[in-house]
């Protein structure tokens, strides 16, 4: 049998990892400047993760939802803790697009409403109500086309407000990334958040704070939402949340209610992937890991502003975009293929730093010295 081959997939194979070093099978090590896309949080192969999964394994490695599962509270627990939503209720589920799905269906059955607002650039998954939302026509397949979401100009406060006037009544929800991911990086302004919190508690619709790939520390903050000094009714979270284990999740408000059967999952919950997330919960905590993402993350952005030919610069924390000239074609894989880093992208040509949250000041500079090396051999940059 062939794979379904929907992934361009760059010449490497990965053999072993360790915090943010990557080895290939041929026993060369790169720099994970990428995390696996944003997901590895407290690097590869952390020791307590190892520990804690094997010790899980051993035990039980999965029963169904049908039963008590007290590392399921525990977890609850934790992540309330750490969050710092303690009076908040968790749904377990698998990946960021379920979480999403999720949400949106949770805000549709608290409301009685069928409309979603979602913005231009947005991406929320592949799921059908999830990829509805995302604002990528090429990857909505028919089945999935709806006139139920509206999509706005992201932080446009007046368009914003004028849908609410037209339509408030019937808005179920109101979803959006802290920092979009895909859309590459670009963080919500403080101003755009509050107005969707006020509109959102005016009218009554559920404010989705989608933290898939910006929140879990990876901003500086718990959640990039945080920043604008707003509480969302919901927060999806799944990549950084297992480090590589798929797990995900929604933390749900107090005043959203649950009937037996509402939601659902087989796998969701199951106790590796509760492990999975205690160890990075306790590692994120223990190692100050949102407070290094923060101080790494300015270290890089301070660094990386005011490059020659570089166009742009944005992001919080861990989650960077350098947004590159069309024409420098090449510069993502020389960074892989010459230099051993591997890095993300954004259409067009943006390059996306998403390591994992331990990456040394050390690691930064590193990243810093072969990315200012490249930029002198770009067309157009004087390199005399
Ligand atoms: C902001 C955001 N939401 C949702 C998703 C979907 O997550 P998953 O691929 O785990 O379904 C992603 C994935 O990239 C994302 O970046």
């Amino acid at each position: 049998m062939n794979l379904f081959d929907v992934y361009p997939l760059q010449d490497v194979t990965v053999a072993r990892a360790r915090g943010s070093w990557v080895w290939d099978t041929d026993g060369r090590r790169y720099l994970d400047m990428y995390g696996g896309h944003a997901v590895i949080s407290i690097g590869h192969t952390h020791p307590h993760y190892v520990r804690r999964l094997t010790e899980q394994l051993k035990k039980i490695g999965f029963y169904s939802n049908s039963v008590k599962m007290p590392i399921q509270k525990e977890l609850a627990e934790k992540l309330g803790q750490v969050s710092k939503k303690p009076d908040y209720q968790l749904f377990l589920c698998n990946s960021g697009a379920e979480a999403n799905e999720n949400a949106l269906k949770l805000a549709s059955f608290h409301t009685g409403r069928r409309k979603v607002v979602a913005f231009r650039g947005a991406f929320h998954g592949r799921t059908s109500l999830a990829v509805s939302a995302t604002d990528n026509p090429k990857i909505i397949a028919p089945v999935n086309r709806t006139d139920k979401v509206v999509f706005l100009p992201f932080n446009d406060v007046a368009s914003l407000r004028v849908c609410f006037e037209k339509e408030g009544g019937d808005i179920a929800a109101v979803i959006t990334e802290g920092i979009q991911g895909v859309g590459g990086i670009r963080p919500a302004s403080t101003a755009f958040l509050q107005e969707i919190r006020a509109l959102c508690t005016e009218h009554g619709a559920v404010f989705v704070a989608d933290s898939v790939q910006c929140g879990y520390g990876r901003s500086g903050q718990f959640f990039a939402h945080d920043f604008a000094g707003i509480t969302a009714d919901i927060y999806s979270v799944a990549k950084g949340m297992g480090n590589g284990f798929p797990v995900a999740a929604i933390l749900i408000a107090p005043h959203l209610k649950p009937w037996h059967g509402m939601l659902g999952t087989t796998f969701g919950g199951n106790p590796l992937a509760c492990a999975a997330a205690l160890a990075v919960l306790e590692t994120i905590e223990q190692e100050n890991l949102t407070e290094n993402a923060g101080a790494i993350g300015s270290y890089l952005l301070d660094e990386l502003r005011d490059l020659p030919g570089v166009l742009e610069v944005r992001g919080r924390g861990l989650m960077i975009g350098i947004e590159l000239p069309e024409t420098w074609t090449t510069l993502k894989k020389d960074l892989l293929y010459k230099d051993g880093i591997f890095t993300g992208e954004a259409k067009p040509n943006v390059i996306r730093l998403l390591p994992a949250l331990t990456l040394t000041r050390q690691q930064a500079g590193l990243f810093l010295k072969a990315f200012k090396k490249r930029l002198k051999t770009q067309p157009g940059v004087n390199n005399g």
